[in-house]
């Protein structure tokens, strides 16, 4: 049986992809603007541009601590090839990191007409349920969403899904111990839904956005080769028998 795509077509070396040349992409297009149109099957429009562009950037790396850098930069250490390092570094994102994306856009979808959203915020709290898209182990508040809801509002992308999540911030707040910000999974969530984009395909575009930045994380720790990562044995508490 053949494998039927929509994506490319390599037709003899002339390459098209999602229906444009890849030679004149490649003269007249950016980046950006690519991984959208293969995305989302055509070129996007001035404001698309620069909003997505937004989104890649503010997700881009966020530090040694996280995850999936430490995660990363442990494989690389024990000596692995950079595909590996690198794999292991996406292996590392999950619902907790870098990985929330896709249930909180689902989420704000879901309750775009939802009137009581105060009380169904109450409810869920009350049955312990983590919020996708927000909180964060380290920040009380999360500078990237800030920074790509201006942006959002600026391009006119700021639309139900977006105040859906300032809604549940707010009242999240009120109710909990510690400050529970939107951070940038619930963020890109709210706008990638109010640019259109499906939210099967968010965790992917989070993967697109960390890549540079764990590759960069690889490429300090094979240069600067601080030896074999470990825990050291102050960090290490045994509470067996
Ligand atoms: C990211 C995360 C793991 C950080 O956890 P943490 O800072 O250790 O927070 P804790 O689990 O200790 O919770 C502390 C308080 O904040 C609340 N809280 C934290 N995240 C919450 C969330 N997403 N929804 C509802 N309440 C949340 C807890 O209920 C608790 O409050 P309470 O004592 O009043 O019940 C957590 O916020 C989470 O699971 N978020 C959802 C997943 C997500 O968005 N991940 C992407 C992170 S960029």
């Amino acid at each position: 049986m053949k494998w039927e795509t929509s994506i490319t077509n390599l037709n003899n070396g002339n390459e098209i992809i999602r229906g444009k040349k890849l030679s004149a992409l490649i003269k007249s297009n950016t980046f950006t603007e690519t991984i959208f149109l293969l995305f989302q099957g055509r070129l996007p429009k001035p404001v698309e541009t620069k909003m997505f562009d937004a989104l890649l950037v503010s997700s881009i790396d966020h530090g040694i601590g996280t995850a999936s850098a430490i995660t990363a930069r442990v494989v690389a250490s024990t000596k692995n090839s950079f595909n590996t390092s690198l794999g292991a570094g996406i292996l590392a994102l999950g619902e907790r990191h870098g990985g929330a994306i896709e249930n909180a856009a689902k989420f704000f979808i879901d309750n775009h007409n939802n009137k009581n959203i105060v009380e169904t915020v109450k409810q869920l709290k009350e049955k312990k349920v983590r919020l996708p898209g927000f909180g964060h182990a380290v920040l009380v508040k999360d500078n990237r969403s800030i920074e790509v809801f201006k942006v959002a509002k600026k391009l006119g992308f700021y639309k139900k899904s977006c105040a859906v999540a300032v809604q549940v911030e707010k009242e999240l707040n009120k109710i909990s111990s510690k400050s529970v910000p939107l951070n940038i999974d619930g963020a890109m969530g709210a706008i990638l839904a109010d640019m259109g984009f499906d939210p099967k395909l968010m965790k992917g575009i989070f993967m697109v956005s960390r890549v540079p930045g764990l590759v960069a994380h690889i490429y300090e720790e094979i240069t600067n080769d601080a030896g074999l990562r470990r825990l050291g044995e102050e960090e290490i508490s045994y509470i067996g028998k």
